[in-house]
């Protein structure tokens, strides 16, 4: 009962393609899990070819899963398996750091649409999945803005805590019939995560300023493998009386 061994699980991982999402895979898949490496960008050929070609399992899917159809086809096509069905919700992406007087509508949008509203796609399809199969267990990646309002802009914050809002009622609400769903919120992780935000067009006058002085006193970068652990924890048997746990993985940076 209590274990980490995923044999005859398969695990929905998005943004699996790089990152925390692609250290959680190998992690997942070395236990035993089949993971379904879903992603925008077509790395998640090159996450499954890591898998297999360490002995491991995992299927590539590229989709945009804030599409709604293609977030119900990815859940379909990992129900098709008939294992006990995971989901890690980890695909996200950054704000410039504005904040509310200068948030731009159309970022804004996007922002809500893949960091909020693509994860309710994806549970809301998996739980009835999970449900006629007596339970399963997902995962969101939150961050330090998901506890704090001095991490990120106005949209990424609203964003990731908006998804604890998701984590803690799914929790609440299918807790009874063994669906689990806890949030895991990263701090600093070196990753490619600001590869996508034009930092020259950030304005310190619009929201925060640079918050790397802050952050570079006060914690240390993780490596995506540090938090592949806790979300691997999270997403197996061991954790079978975690519910509703928002967890900082984030060196103490919360703490302060
Ligand atoms: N890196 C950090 O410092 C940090 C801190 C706090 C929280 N996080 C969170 O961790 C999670 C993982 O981020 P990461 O740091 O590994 O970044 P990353 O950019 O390395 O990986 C994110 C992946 O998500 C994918 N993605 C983006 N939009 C998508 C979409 N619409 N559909 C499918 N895939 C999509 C990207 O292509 C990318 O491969 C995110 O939710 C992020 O907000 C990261």
């Amino acid at each position: 009962m209590t274990t980490t061994d995923m044999t005859g699980h398969t695990i929905v991982v998005t943004g699996a393609g790089s990152g925390i999402g692609r250290a959680t895979t190998q992690l997942l898949a070395s236990r035993g899990a089949h993971v379904v490496v879903a992603d925008i960008a077509e790395s998640a050929h090159e996450t499954v070819e890591l898998v297999t070609g360490a002995g491991g399992e995992a299927t590539a899917v590229v989709a945009d899963i804030s599409d709604e159809q293609a977030a119900a086809d990815l859940i379909a096509l990992a129900a098709e398996r008939g294992d006990r069905l995971g989901l890690v919700n980890n695909a996200g992406i950054m704000d410039a750091f504005a904040g509310a007087a200068h948030v731009d509508t159309a970022q804004w949008d996007r922002i809500l649409r893949v960091n909020l509203t693509a994860p309710m796609y994806l549970i809301r399809a998996a739980i009835p999945v999970m449900l006629e199969r007596g339970g399963g267990a997902i995962v969101n990646v939150g961050s330090s803005a998901s506890l704090r309002g001095g991490a990120a802009g106005a949209a990424y914050t609203s964003s990731k805590h908006g998804l604890i809002g998701l984590t803690l009622n799914t929790a609440y609400t299918y807790g009874k019939q063994s669906i689990r769903c806890n949030a895991a919120c990263p701090g600093g992780v070196e990753t490619n995560i600001m590869s996508g935000t034009d930092m020259s067009a950030m304005n310190p006058e619009h929201g925060l300023a640079a918050i790397t002085p802050v952050h570079q006193s006060a914690i240390r970068n993780a490596k995506p493998e540090e938090l592949a652990q806790v979300i691997a924890f999270l997403a197996s048997d061991a954790a079978s009386d975690v519910n509703g746990a928002v967890i900082p993985v984030d060196a103490g940076w919360s703490a302060g």
